[in-house]
């Protein structure tokens, strides 16, 4: 079977290193792809053009589509590839544009929650034309307050405020200056939960659903979990509080009632739902959801699953998940991302790395790289995620660190605190 994955970031380098080698493949395709990628694959470039990318699946005979990132999924880009009966036999992981709402508008995600009954903070949401309500609501709102862009902001829209008159200012800033672009013409006002975060993921075909093993995140660019926020600076597989009894509760109020109020709602879903959670003294709470896998969960996730994942995403795409069986490593991963210096504000790209050679018992999954000639050059703000599978969180940390020193390059940053919570 041909295989296309979209996207060009370490998620997707460690979905071809896997699906690579899976017997069923045939040839494997990644567009954009990156350096990582161009090594187990073919790096495609298609553009963000939903007609070139279905005339390729055409040309190519492509079998399984998988879509890694969330901004062509919200697009349409699977409503756009279904409606194409040249296309009809090939398998697309990924929802369509109304699933892909869950992800796209936090609003829609919060009524959606409410329809269902699924745990999740108090809520209110405003726009410019109910700016006073807004201000009237946050003068007596319990503090912290979370103030949340309704759209997709790459992770940045997403302010907690610790006092009242700040809070004013924000919700003014995000309604009349669009502090985050169209992203926060709507805001949501959130209850600020206090807990420990962490990311489970769950594969379904619609009917079935399988839950993937749960991940830890580490998304603030300093140690000891403060500045910034990134797309993610590290992660560990399993997450230790994530237990038989904690996990119970996540599938039976969270997971379930999230398949069945999607049903209900007439959206046929396949795909994988990232819910980020929030554990309140041992009660789950739903952050927020992501229709597609994170990054750099998936460079532990995918390591520890020992079953066929290009198997897996097949069944699913026929509606034949119920047939899969999943094996999973118990072993710990975990993962380092080198970034660029300056990152997640402004970088230099274009930096040769090198300590290639010398890297041993880690998976590189690279991010923002490009091949150039001998060479790989960065080429982004997260550039080289470093993957270690083993017995335990201190050893697999002490292989993730010791990579984390080998790879140089300009500006190299890295936190060297990964897993410290856990
Ligand atoms: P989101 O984009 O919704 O995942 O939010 C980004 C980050 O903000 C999350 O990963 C949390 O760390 C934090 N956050 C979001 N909502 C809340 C909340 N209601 N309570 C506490 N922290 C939150
Ligand atoms: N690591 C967080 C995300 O993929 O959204």
């Amino acid at each position: 079977m041909n295989v296309l994955i979209i996207g060009s970031g370490g998620r997707e380098h460690a979905f071809a290193w896997k699906i690579a080698q899976s017997p069923l493949c045939g040839q494997l395709y990644v567009a954009p792809g990156n350096a990582g990628t161009a090594q187990v694959a073919t790096n495609v470039a298609l553009g963000d053009d939903f007609a070139a990318v279905a005339d390729f699946c055409h040309q190519r005979q492509i079998g399984l589509l998988l879509v890694g990132p969330e901004a062509p999924l919200v697009a349409g880009l699977v409503d756009h590839l279904r409606a194409d009966p040249r296309l009809a036999p090939m398998g697309i992981i990924g929802p369509p544009q109304a699933g892909a709402q869950l992800e796209g508008s936090k609003d829609f995600a919060k009524q959606f929650m409410q329809r269902h009954g699924i745990p999740t903070a108090r809520y209110q949401s405003f726009t410019l034309a109910t700016l006073d309500q807004g201000l009237a609501y946050l003068g007596h709102h319990p503090l912290p307050v979370v103030l949340k862009a309704d759209g997709l902001a790459a992770g940045k829209g997403v302010l907690i405020v610790t006092d009242h008159q700040e809070a004013r200012q924000r919700l003014r800033q995000m309604l009349e200056e669009a502090l985050f672009g169209p992203a926060s013409a709507t805001v949501v006002v959130e209850q600020f939960l206090a807990g420990i975060e962490l990311s489970v993921f769950v594969l379904t075909d619609g009917q079935h659903y399988c839950i993937l093993p749960a991940a830890k995140d580490y998304k603030r660019v300093g140690e000891g979990d403060t500045g910034l926020n990134t797309g993610g600076m590290g992660a560990v597989s399993p997450v230790p509080f994530a237990d038989a009894a904690f996990m119970e509760k996540v599938e039976n109020r969270i997971v379930k009632p999230t398949l069945a109020g999607l049903r209900a709602e007439g959206i046929p879903y396949v795909g994988f739902i990232f819910i980020g959670l929030m554990n309140v003294q041992g009660e789950p709470y739903v952050i927020e959801y992501n229709v597609r896998m994170g990054d750099p969960e998936t460079e532990v996730v995918v390591p520890r699953l020992q079953s066929d994942l290009l198997e897996l995403l097949h069944l699913t795409a026929q509606g034949r998940l119920a047939e899969a069986t999943l094996q999973v490593d118990p072993r710990t991963a975990t993962t380092i991302m080198l970034v660029s210096g300056g990152y997640p504000g402004g970088f230099a790209k274009g930096k040769p790395m090198t300590g290639w050679p010398q890297l041993t018992e880690v998976l590189p999954f690279h991010a923002g790289t490009v091949a150039h000639g001998d060479q790989v050059l960065t080429n982004g703000g997260r550039v080289l995620a470093l993957t270690a599978l083993a017995p335990s969180l201190p050893e697999a940390l002490a292989r993730a660190n010791a990579a984390a020193q080998t790879i140089d390059f300009e500006g190299k940053y890295y936190r060297r605190d990964i897993g410290f919570d856990l």
